[in-house]
């Protein structure tokens, strides 16, 4: 379960730039819920997104994950709870190391099986099983380094080591946008097969429409700082990518865009 309550944010305070993203923001996640994030440029999304991760903190308001208050908590610590995949397939691996090494890495949440005497090899075996389903033949290159990889691969690989320790919370920010028609299929597929196996409460924000109707359990249109459109169930089962259209178009009239 995740909530925030009363979350306020304001950018540069007090400076000519400052910027009002969120007054009063409310949302309640629960457990399991796989949720879809959609929203205009600038509307908040990463920003929520960032609060919930610890990456910035709220001017006021609370954050709570599993019950317990993590609105101080740091972005490290709140790490081990929380799987988080960008939009730059740089981020969610390291360049200089080779697979084996990145799943060692994440397998003991950020400290080395047994380096120096090598990557723990009994876990080889279960990597390769990790591996084998994404059908890249990453189970073969494990010695190779993953700057190597195309940013398809190392988003697939991003994606399994963020979810491969429990986590009670996965965060994706754009995770298929960078990536080729195919390959974004390719990894929203592993992504809805991750989450639905392990059943991890998800935030999975998205400009690809038919992704956000076609995966989740529940949708959300953001517009500035505030939630335009909360659909689950029969409503959400029901909506189509032209009526997302039709409310984006709407909202953009209002605005006076
Ligand atoms: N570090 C920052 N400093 C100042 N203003 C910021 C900062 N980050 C975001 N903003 C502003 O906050 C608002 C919301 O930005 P945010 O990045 O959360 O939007 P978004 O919905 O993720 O947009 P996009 O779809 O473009 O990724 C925007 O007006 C943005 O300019
Ligand atoms: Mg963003």
């Amino acid at each position: 379960m995740l909530e925030l309550k009363d979350i306020y944010k304001t950018y540069n305070v007090g400076l000519i730039n400052e910027t009002k993203v969120l007054e009063g923001f409310n949302l309640s996640v629960p457990k399991g819920q796989f949720v879809t994030v959609i929203g205009s440029n600038g509307s908040g999304k990463t920003t929520i997104l960032n609060l919930i991760c610890g990456t910035i903190f709220p001017n006021s308001g609370k954050i709570f994950l599993d019950g317990s208050d993590v609105t101080s908590m740091t972005e490290f610590r709140r790490a081990r709870h929380i799987g988080r995949v960008f939009q730059d397939t740089q981020k969610g691996t390291s360049p200089n190391m080779t697979i084996l090494e990145n799943l060692s890495l994440a397998d003991n949440k950020g400290r080395f099986h047994g380096l120096g005497l090598g990557v723990n090899r009994k876990r080889i075996d279960a990597y390769r099983e990790m591996l084998a389903p994404l059908g890249l033949g990453l189970e073969n290159k494990l010695d190779v380094l993953v700057g190597s990889l195309s940013g398809g691969q190392r988003q697939a690989l991003a994606m399994v080591m963020c979810t491969m320790t429990d986590i009670e919370l996965l965060i994706l920010d754009e995770h298929t946008a960078a990536l080729d028609p195919k390959t974004s299929e390719l990894i929203i597929e592993l992504t809805n097969k991750i989450v639905r196996e392990k059943g991890i409460t998800t935030m999975m924000v998205t400009h690809n429409l038919r992704h956000a109707v076609s995966y989740g359990d529940r949708l959300l249109m953001f517009h500035r700082g505030g939630i335009e459109m909360d659909l689950s169930g029969e409503a959400r089962r029901n909506v189509d990518v032209d009526d997302l259209l039709d409310r984006f178009n709407q909202i953009s009239i209002e605005s006076g865009n």
